[in-house]
Formats: structure tokens, sequence, C-alpha cells
């Protein structure tokens, strides 16, 4: 253990997912061989053939060009033979305590040889004292821990231009560090080298306080429906301060995705395993569950009951330019919608697919105008740029009602009143 590394050794990547696929492709972007792994047969032939599994803008160009220097594998062996530095991308879903799921990550460390030639790397978010259990079962095996910060619908942009690198590793493991340290200095960002309970928890604190950026802009936006002000001047007004900042203080109907409601209930639980009750987590996370289900009452004060009423969601994916329908508000509307008695029909541009086994009884639309057919109320989900270039006269035309409900403040509200809608956002007047 502890030999400096060769530098033209290939890379490897162990799971193939979001985080897997855009960090293997732009490994190999950087100019280094890649070589990707993925238990997964089906994913990793799709791959073979060009297939990107995921809709995630410029990942598919970035791995044609790069088509040379990214393997891909369902076999361990053939990344442990050749590349020293494994960086660990498997998933690590929400069990049903709110704990984190390890078992993929244990999977991958327990085909790990003890020879101590390999360094495991990090990037799979994990509770934080978990890179120190691994180290404690399997001495030998270096580990650094190196949190991935990319956002969906921007993840080969924001790895591509991080605004910091996080490389934790513990005494004797520096030389692992340095190796990852030096494939990532080309990309600029600030480098935040660190031991490994450190790294993990930098990764579950950020996230968790960027969720808590979330919920309190949407308790503010709940407050200014009550006395009349415009979340969106109280945001700005508020983001121009340096120490707030502007980001993040969007309103709408709720964070979702994989990372947000997985790791602060990952945080809270394991502040709770070791006896401290994170009480501000559990805010956060009763105020985005609340979040959700608003749209309802909204509806209901404009339609009273929502039997037998048609309702329109625009957008399914937890965010625009993902297909990801990973802990989507549209999930919990749509079920809360349908158990009221309302009928639901839907359009994603490209969320379909992912969301059908997901949405019973919903009827999917191939188009916005087509959803908005007869219905009396439109509410949009997702802020997908092609929701604000609507043609709202057109909309009119076509529905039974008048009701349009925007959860993320994404339109603009004298397009949609002109054409004679009745438009409501979230904490506007
Ligand atoms: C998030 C973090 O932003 C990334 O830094 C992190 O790497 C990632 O989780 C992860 O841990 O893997 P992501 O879940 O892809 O990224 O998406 P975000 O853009 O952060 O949005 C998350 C949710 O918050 C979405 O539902 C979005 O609509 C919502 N959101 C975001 C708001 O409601 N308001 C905002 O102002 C911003």
């Amino acid at each position: 253990m502890g030999q400096q590394m060769s530098d033209q050794r290939p890379i490897g990547v162990i799971g193939v997912g979001w985080v897997g696929l855009v960090t293997a492709g732009c490994f190999a972007d950087l100019g280094r061989e890649v070589i990707a792994m993925d238990v997964n047969a089906a994913k990793i032939d799709a791959l073979e053939r060009g297939e990107v599994p995921i809709h995630e803008p410029g990942l598919e160009g970035l791995l044609e060009r790069n088509r040379e220097r990214l393997r891909l594998t369902t076999e361990m062996s053939e990344v442990l033979d050749p590349a020293r530095l494994l960086f660990c991308c498997v998933d690590t879903p929400p069990t049903y305590s709110g704990d984190a799921d390890l078992s993929r990550v244990e999977s991958v460390v327990s085909q790990l040889p003890e020879s101590g030639e390999h360094a495991l790397v990090m990037k799979s978010t994990v509770p934080a004292g978990t890179g120190r259990a691994i180290r404690r079962d399997h001495p030998s095996l270096t580990y650094v821990s190196c949190p991935e910060f990319l956002k969906e619908g921007s993840a080969v942009e924001d790895f591509l231009h991080p605004d910091r690198v996080v490389i934790g590793a513990d005494p004797g493991d520096e030389w692992a560090a340095d190796e990852v340290e030096a494939i990532y200095r080309p990309l600029g960002g600030e480098l935040v080298r660190t031991d490994v309970a450190s790294a993990e928890m930098i990764k579950l604190a950020a996230n968790a306080f960027l969720a808590t950026k979330i919920s309190f802009i949407n308790e503010i936006a709940n407050v200014c429906e009550e006395v009349r002000a415009d979340v969106a001047e109280v945001a700005k007004g508020m983001g121009l301060d340096e120490r707030i900042g502007p980001q993040f203080l969007r309103p709408g109907i709720g964070y979702g995705g994989s990372c947000f409601p997985k790791d602060v209930s990952a945080l809270k639980q394991l502040a709770g395993n070791s006896g401290y009750h994170f009480q501000l987590l559990t805010a956060v996370i009763e105020v985005n569950e609340l979040q959700k289900r608003r749209v309802i009452s909204k509806l209901q004060k404009h339609l009273g009951s929502l039997v037998g009423r048609e309702i329109a969601l625009l957008g399914l994916a937890f965010k625009p330019d993902t297909d990801d329908m990973r802990e989507a508000s549209s999930l919990v509307l749509a079920g809360r919608l349908q158990a009221d008695g309302a009928r639901v029909r839907a359009y994603d541009p490209v969320a379909e697919d992912a969301a059908r086994p997901l949405m019973s009884g919903v009827d999917f639309s191939d188009s916005a105008l087509r959803a908005v057919e007869g219905a009396d109320a439109v509410v949009l989900v997702t802020e997908w740029p092609e929701f604000a270039e609507l043609d709202w006269a057109e909309v009119a035309s076509r529905m039974r009602g008048d009701l349009v409900i925007d959860g993320r403040n994404a339109l603009r509200s004298e397009l949609v009143t002109a054409a004679g809608l009745a438009y409501e956002g979230i904490g506007r007047h």
C-alpha cells in the first residue's frame, strides 16, 4: 500500500447511473482512459450501441466523442486488472427507515482484492463514518472520499466546471488523494483537501442546506400569500445580501429528485442514530411534504369538490431537462388528485416513459395543448421552457374551465390572464 500510481493507468468507474456515466464520460473527455463497469448488462449493452439511458444535456455527444477512451464492461476483473483508482458511483437509495442503503457499496467493496494496490474513491453519497468503517474492515484498502455536487439537467457542465472539488483522505492514503487531485486540477475550482469524515459531511450538509433554503422560501411564499406580498420580490431583496445569495430561493411545489429527499433524511437519521435529534431537518422534510399538497387546496379553493374534475399536469419530472421521476412532486400530486375523485391527464416532454409505470390511471398526452383539452384546471408542475411559450389564448379555447396554477412561478401571469384565464402562482398575488 502507498506506492505512487502511474498517471497512465486507466481510471475505473463502478456503476454507470447518473453520476457514474457523467464521471466516466468527463474523465475520458479530459484525455484519460476509463473503464466503466456496471452489473446491469442491458444498460452496458445499450451504451455499447450508443444509446444513452438517461436524458442529460450534452452527455450523448460527450460519450460519442470519447468512445475510444471509454471501455464498458460488466466484469469487475476487467476494471481491477488495469485500474488502480476505482471511482465508486453506485446508488445509495433510502431504506424504509430513511437511512441510506449501502448494500451496493458493500458489494463493490467485497469484490476488491486485499492486495492493497487499489484505492476506492467514493463518489456515492454515503453517511459520514462509512469510509472509516470500510477502512476498519479492509485495512489494506486505500480510501478517498470525493463527493459529487453535480445537478441533473446540467450534470456535464457542473462536472467540467466545478465550484469546488472536495477530496477527503485519512493519514496513509494521501497518495491516492494526490492522484485524484491531479485528475481534477485541470477543471479549476477550489480544491478542498480534508479528512474522510469531513468530506462525507460536506456532501450531506450541502444538500441539507440547499433543501433547507427551498423549504424556507416555500414557507415565506405561503406567508406572502397571507399578507399579499410577492415572494419573487422578497427573494430578490433577500438574495442581494451576499450572505444569503440569490440561488435556491425559488418557491414551488416542493423539491424532489434522487438526492435532496434521500440525503436530508439520511442526515437526519445519521444524527438520530447517534442520539442527536436534528429538529431543523425534521421541519424541512415536513414543509416539503406539505408544499406538494398545497396545490390541492388551491384547486379546491377555486373549484370546490374535485370529484369528476379534469386536471391537466404540465411536466412530471422533478425538474426540467431530465426524465428522472424519483421523488417527483407530480407523483404525490397525481395520487392526491385521484384520491379526491379528479381525473388526471399529463404531459412531459421527456419523462413519459419513466412516469407511466409510476402513475396508474393517468392519461398521458403527447403535447401540452392536447393535455389541456377539456381540462377544468391546468397545473404547471415542471418548469420546462416550452410551457412558458404556450399560446394561452389557444389553451383557453381548449379548456373547459379557466384555472391555471403555476406550481413553479415559471409563467408570465399577465399573458395567462390576458387570455381570460385565472392565474394562481406560489406566493404571488
Ligand atoms: C442536487 C444538488 O443541487 C447537487 O449539488 C447535488 O450534487 C445533487 O443534488 C446530488 O446530491 O446528487 P439535483 O437533485 O440534480 O441536485 O437538482 P437541483 O437542481 O438541486 O433541484 C432539486 C430540487 O429542488 C428540484 O425538485 C427543484 O425543482 C427544487 N428546487 C431547486 C426548488 O424548488 N427551488 C429552488 O430554488 C431550487
